[in-house]
């Protein structure tokens, strides 16, 4: 196994961030995991399973063993006349998946196109974008357990999906390497176009009956104007989740801002947009040091090139103080703090 020693992590994390590894090793068969996981020395190490890099905020070296997912391949391993059934390796780039979707004219993943990342890292955290999220087309994955080795399969109710949440990053985290992940297609999909801004840029494109590729080139059309390119500038998209609060909670907090942007979620409950309460503390666009919170979208922390780690959570501890103090709302990392 080419294992490389004493390695910059700086191109395999999207924030950019120039810490080392220990050790490192790419990861593209189940085979080669074993090898990995049953060797005298390696077995012994700490270990971090890396898929795209592009939700990981590093504040520190990783003194042990970095698995970089890179199992590839996209198969169809089942279809009907409505559905279509695709399983893909957990290292195959997410957009590369979403755009090969398209080409096969399925839908179910446009609206998630041009999310950074791996598609093992998409079911960790049931990734989302305009209205869509992964579970909407998840189907199972298959995980190897690293204790045992065995290999088990996951239904969406095993992954307990939520809001930027699955089992994998509570009860099972650092338990289970993800190796494949099937999707459930559709060939006459409903489009979902209810996200304002898709509606928008359909119009703005002349497109007023659209198909799975006009609804992806939409979503790319708005996540360019809004959100930087990680190879341009460090970053891991939204920083924080939108913290949801009591209806009762977010009337108070009408009646004191009444601009405060908030989405009914659950009877009782609401969605506080945490861009705009971050805004609202002075942070967009504001530089401090080599980081900041991007001027186009507030709740995107960026790297101007030489920031650490730990600079930029020093700055994310701050924005959420300071949301506390205005707001006395709590907003909680979506990123993985290392
Ligand atoms: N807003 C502001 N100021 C800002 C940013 C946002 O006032 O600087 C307000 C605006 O009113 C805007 C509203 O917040 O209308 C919502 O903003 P946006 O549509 O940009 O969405 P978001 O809630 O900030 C979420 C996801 C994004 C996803 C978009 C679109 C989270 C944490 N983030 O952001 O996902 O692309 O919706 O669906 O849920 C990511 O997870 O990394 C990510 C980029």
């Amino acid at each position: 196994m080419p294992v490389e020693k004493n390695i910059s992590l700086k191109p395999y994390n999207t924030f950019g961030i120039d810490v080392k590894a220990k050790y490192l090793l790419n990861i593209d068969s189940t085979e080669n995991l074993r090898e990995a996981l049953t060797d005298d020395y390696l077995k012994h190490q700490d270990r971090l399973i890396l898929g795209g890099g592009s939700n990981i905020l590093f504040t520190r070296d990783v003194d042990g063993l970095v698995l970089l997912n890179r199992i590839s391949g996209i198969e169809i391993v089942r279809q009907d006349d409505q559905r279509v059934w695709v399983r893909a390796g957990a290292g195959e780039t997410w957009h590369d998946l979403v755009m090969w979707s398209i080409e096969q004219g399925l839908g179910g993943m446009e609206n998630l196109s041009l999310i950074p990342g791996s598609v093992g890292a998409g079911p960790m955290q049931n990734i989302g974008a305009y209205g869509v999220e992964l579970k909407d087309s998840f189907y199972e994955l298959e995980a190897l357990q690293l204790d045992t080795m065995d290999i088990r399969k996951f239904s969406a109710a095993d992954c307990k999906f939520g809001y930027r949440e699955s089992v994998f990053k509570h009860e099972l985290k650092n338990r289970f390497f993800i190796i494949h992940v099937t999707f459930c297609l559709s060939r006459n999909p409903q489009l979902n176009t209810s996200y304002g801004a898709i509606a928008q840029e359909l119009q703005h494109m002349g497109i007023t009956v659209p198909g799975v590729r006009d609804v992806s080139n939409a979503v790319i059309n708005i996540r360019r104007s809004k959100l930087p390119d990680p190879k341009v500038l460090g970053n891991a998209g939204s920083f924080f989740k939108n913290p949801e609060v009591d209806q009762q909670v977010f009337d108070q907090l009408k009646a004191a801002h009444p601009n405060v942007v908030g989405y009914p979620t659950i009877p009782g409950k609401v969605k506080l947009a945490a861009g705009w309460l971050i805004e609202q503390c002075g942070w967009k666009g504001k530089v401090v040091g080599h980081t900041g919170s991007h001027k186009d979208q507030a709740l995107v922390l960026v790297n101007y090139g030489e920031a650490t780690g730990k600079e930029i959570y020093e700055l994310a501890l701050k924005i959420r103080d300071s949301v506390i103090e205005k707001f006395g709302v709590r907003i909680d990392p979506e990123v993985n703090v290392y």
